[in-house]
């Protein structure tokens, strides 16, 4: 397959996205799984967020999670965040790379941020000003950008209107959340293309969530179109456990299989990836959906195409 990229970034949020979703783990629990993600060689992850313990209980602790982990040279900590309340906590704390989160569906917005689209955008220009004047960047994930769980479809140009606002208000890159599996690849095709050509430039992320089924096939559509840029959870964490046939994101391991064998590099190393991902089933009691964790790491040898 050729114009593949040759290496990709990859964001770790089965800390932050993974875990909002499972029953709350202890503090100690989190901070050993950060510290395991920390030593596979993945160069970023979303460790925690700062919203309002009352609508997220499970981040309430992000402070106490933050000042425990070991933080390894090399390695991007960034956090979530709804609002200039969130980054100001981020910033005092010593974060230097945030997310800040609004959707393109204003239903999804004002259920999950208590605000319009348009109310959350129009206070992002300030966050990132007040960002930018620490020495911190932001990213900001437009979700609900495949389709909303409320409202349906959303058009790609609203999608593509709220990351440009953003780019212009400065954010320093936009990433796509699909926040329940509604992407296919021929919608990532179509809205990678909308936003290429209106800004050909801009830096773009990709959050797949595997609630159809579709995570890898996404992944590659992507990849296909040069996007270098993605998240995942470790082990596929995210699957809330009392909200039927809700999954988690793309699961970081078999990412890491599937492009490490078509000649994309990710820095990741598979087994420690494994073996975090075995931490992670330890801590939230339950087997989750990774595929690689079952099947184990390797191809046998021999078997590979062309050996
Ligand atoms: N962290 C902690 N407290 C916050 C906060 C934040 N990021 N943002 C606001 N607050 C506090 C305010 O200080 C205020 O406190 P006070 O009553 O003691 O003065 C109170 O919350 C109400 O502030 P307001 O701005 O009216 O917030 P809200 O009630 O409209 O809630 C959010 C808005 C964004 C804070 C809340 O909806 C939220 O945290 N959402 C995040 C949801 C999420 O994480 N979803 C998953 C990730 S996509
Ligand atoms: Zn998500």
């Amino acid at each position: 397959m050729s114009d593949l990229p040759d290496r990709i970034s990859v964001r770790e949020v089965g800390p932050r996205d993974g875990l909002q979703n499972e029953a709350p783990v202890p503090t100690e629990a989190k901070v050993a799984l950060i510290d395991a993600l920390s030593r596979t060689g993945v160069g970023r992850i979303e460790a925690v967020s700062f919203v309002h313990p009352a609508a997220i209980p499970q981040m309430a602790d992000a402070d106490e999670v933050w000042s425990r982990i070991d933080r390894v040279d090399g390695v991007r900590y960034s956090a979530l965040v709804p609002n200039l309340k969130g980054a100001q906590r981020a910033l005092a704390v010593g974060f230097d790379e945030m997310e800040v989160v609004v959707s393109a569906s204003d239903t999804h917005n004002r259920k999950n941020i208590n605000r319009s689209t348009d109310e959350s955008i129009d206070a992002i220009s300030e966050l990132i000003s007040t960002a930018h004047l620490a020495g911190a960047t932001v990213q900001v994930i437009v979700s609900t950008a495949f389709g909303c769980p409320y409202e349906g479809e959303v058009p790609e140009s609203r999608v593509v209107a709220v990351a440009g606002r953003a780019l212009r208000d400065g954010a320093d890159s936009v990433s796509f959340g699909d926040t329940t599996g509604m992407a296919t690849p021929t919608r990532v095709t179509r809205l990678v293309g909308e936003l290429r050509s209106a800004y050909p430039d801009a830096p773009v992320n990709l959050h797949f969530h595997n609630t159809r089924g579709t995570g890898m096939a996404n992944v590659l559509a992507a990849l296909q179109l040069g996007v270098a840029d993605f998240d995942s959870s470790v082990g596929g964490l995210g699957g809330c456990p009392y909200a039927p046939g809700a999954t988690g994101n793309v699961c970081t391991e078999d990412l890491v299989h599937m492009v490490e064998d078509m000649g994309v590099a990710t820095g990741i190393d598979l087994d420690a990836m494994v073996d975090a991902a075995r931490t992670a089933e330890q801590l939230v009691g339950r087997t989750l959906p990774s595929q690689v964790l079952r099947a184990g790491p390797r191809i046998p040898s021999g078997t590979r195409a062309g050996a």
